[in-house]
C-alpha cells in the first residue's frame, strides 16, 4: 500500500498523520507494555490520556522512573511560542504537564519563544505582535496552576541575554549541516532562524538531571539534536513524552489555524463562539439525514466531536465508550453528540477564565521571583 502523505516538523503539520511512521522515521519508542502501565499508575485520574496513547511515545521515560524512583530526581521542560492566542491542542500539554508536577514534585521550565516567532518569517509578526502575545499566553500558562517555587517561565528576548555563555557552547556544536537536514533550512532562512534551535535545547541543560519535556512530537527534531551532543557538553540526553495532535475541529484533512478560527477553538472564545463554531463548523462523521443516520449510524473515527472528547474531554471511560455505541448505532444524533462537546468545552473554558482572571499575581512569581526563578537569575552561567 502507498504511504499516505503528510508533514510533520517543527513549523508545519499536515495532511493525514500517520503515527506508527512517525515513530518508525523519529526513531522513537512506542509507549505501551509494562512503561505506559506505570505511567498509568502514577497518573491515577489523568490516566486517561496514556490508556487512549494520546501519549504514545517516548524517548527514555523508563530512565527517567527509574532516576525517580532511585532517588536522584528529574525535571520537567516544556514551551510555548507566542504567535496568537493559544488554542485547546496548546494548553493541554501545560494541563499535562502540571499533572506530572503535581505528581512527581519537580521543577518544571516554561520557554516562551518570542524570539522564535518573530524570527519565523512567514508569520510576519513584528516585535511587538510577540511581546503583546508572550504576555497573553503567560497568563493562560500561569493559570494552569503550576506550583510558583518550582517553574520557571523564561521568556527568551527576557532572559536569554543571561544564559548567553551555555548557549554558546549549545550553539558550537550544532553544525550547519546537521542544522539543515533536520530542519530543513535553505540559503533564503534569516540567520537569526539558523540559530535558534541553540536556544530551544537551553532548557533542557538547566540542571544536571534527565530532563523529560513533555510536548506534541513535532517539537522532536530539537529533543534529537540535544540528544547527540548534551553528554559531550557533561548533561544527560533529554528524554521527551510525546502526544498526538487535537485535530482541527474542521476534519484531519484541515490544519488549525490562526487564519482560519474556525479550525480552532481558542481559550478566548466565547460560549457563543464556541456554541457556533462546533455547530456549524465541527467535522461530523453523521449521515446527510436524520433517517439514514437513524438507520446507518454515524462513523465515530472520523467524527471530530467524538475525537476530541474521546482524547482530552471525557475522562470517563465507560461514558466515552456508551457515547460511541449509541452514535454508531444511529440513537444518538451528531447534533446530540456536538451538544456534549460544546457543554464539556464550555465548563473547562469557564474554569480556566476564572483561574485566568486571579493568574496576574503568579505571574511575577514565575517568571522572577518565585524560588526556582530567582535561583535562575542569580545563576552565573559563565561557570556552568
Ligand atoms: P507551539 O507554540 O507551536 O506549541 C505549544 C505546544 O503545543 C503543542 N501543540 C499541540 N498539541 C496538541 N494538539 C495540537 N493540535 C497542537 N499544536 C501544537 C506543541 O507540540 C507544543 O508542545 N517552538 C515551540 C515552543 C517551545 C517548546 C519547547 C514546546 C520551546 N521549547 C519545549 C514544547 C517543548 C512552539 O512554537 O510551540
Amino acid at each position: 500500500m502507498p504511504e499516505r502523505q503528510f508533514t510533520v516538523t517543527p513549523w508545519e503539520v499536515s495532511g493525514v498523520v500517520d503515527y506508527d511512521r512517525l515513530i518508525r522515521d523519529f526513531g522513537t519508542q512506542p509507549l505501551t507494555g509494562p512503561l505506559a502501565d506505570k505511567m498509568e499508575k502514577i497518573l491515577g485520574d489523568e490516566a486517561y490520556l496514556i490508556r487512549r496513547h494520546v501519549f504514545f511515545s517516548h524517548r527514555d521515560l523508563d530512565l527517567v522512573l527509574d532516576d525517580h524512583a532511585k532517588g536522584r530526581g528529574f525535571f520537567l521542560y516544556t514551551g510555548r511560542g507566542p504567535s496568537g492566542p493559544m488554542h485547546i491542542g496548546h494548553i493541554m500539554q501545560f494541563y499535562f504537564t502540571k499533572w506530572l508536577q503535581d505528581k512527581f514534585h519537580v521543577n518544571t521550565y516554561i520557554q516562551i519563544t518570542d524570539d522564535e516567532k518573530f524570527l519565523e518569517e512567514k508569520r510576519d509578526l513584528s516585535y511587538e505582535d510577540t511581546q503583546h502575545w508572550a504576555r497573553e499566553n503567560i497568563l493562560d500558562i500561569a493559570a494552569v496552576g503550576f506550583d510558583p517555587d518550582k517553574t520557571f517561565i523564561l521568556q527568551d528576548t527576557e532572559f536569554i541575554g543571561h544564559a548567553y555563555p551555555l548557549i554558546l557552547k549549545i550553539a558550537r556544536r550544532i553544525n550547519f549541516s546537521v542544522a539543515r537536514a533536520v530542519f530543513g533550512f535553505t540559503n533564503e532562512t534569516n540567520i537569526g532562524f539558523l540559530f535558534y534551535p541553540s536556544i530551544q535545547i537551553l532548557p533542557s541543560l538547566l540542571e544536571k538531571k534527565r530532563c523529560l519535556i513533555p510536548a506534541a512530537i513535532d517539537q522532536d527534531p530539537y529533543w534529537r539534536i540535544q540528544r547527540d551532543i548534551a553528554e559531550s557538553l557533561g548533561y544527560y540526553k533529554a528524554a521527551a513524552i510525546h502526544s498526538k495532535f487535537l485535530p482541527p475541529l474542521t476534519g484531519v484533512q484541515d490544519k488549525m489555524s490562526s487564519s482560519k478560527p474556525e479550525t480552532a477553538i481558542y481559550l478566548t472564545d466565547s460560549d457563543k463562539m464556541v456554541r457556533d463554531k462546533v455547530k456549524k463548523h465541527a467535522f461530523s462523521g453523521g449521515r446527510d439525514t436524520v433517517e439514514e443516520h437513524r438507520r446507518l449510524g454515524g462513523n465515530a473515527d472520523v467524527d471530530v466531536p467524538f475525537q476530541w472528547l474521546y482524547m482530552l474531554f471525557e475522562r470517563d471511560d465507560k461514558r466515552i465508550e456508551q457515547i460511541r455505541t449509541e452514535y454508531r448505532s444511529g440513537r444518538m444524533l451528531s447534533g446530540e453528540l456536538k451538544k456534549i462537546l460544546i457543554d464539556k468545552i464550555s465548563e473547562f473554558l469557564e474554569e480556566h477564565r476564572k483561574r485566568r482572571d486571579k493568574a496576574h499575581k503568579t505571574v511575577s512569581l514565575l517568571k522572577h521571583d518565585g524560588a526556582l526563578a530567582k535561583e535562575m537569575w542569580t545563576r552565573d552561567f559563565s561557570k556552568v
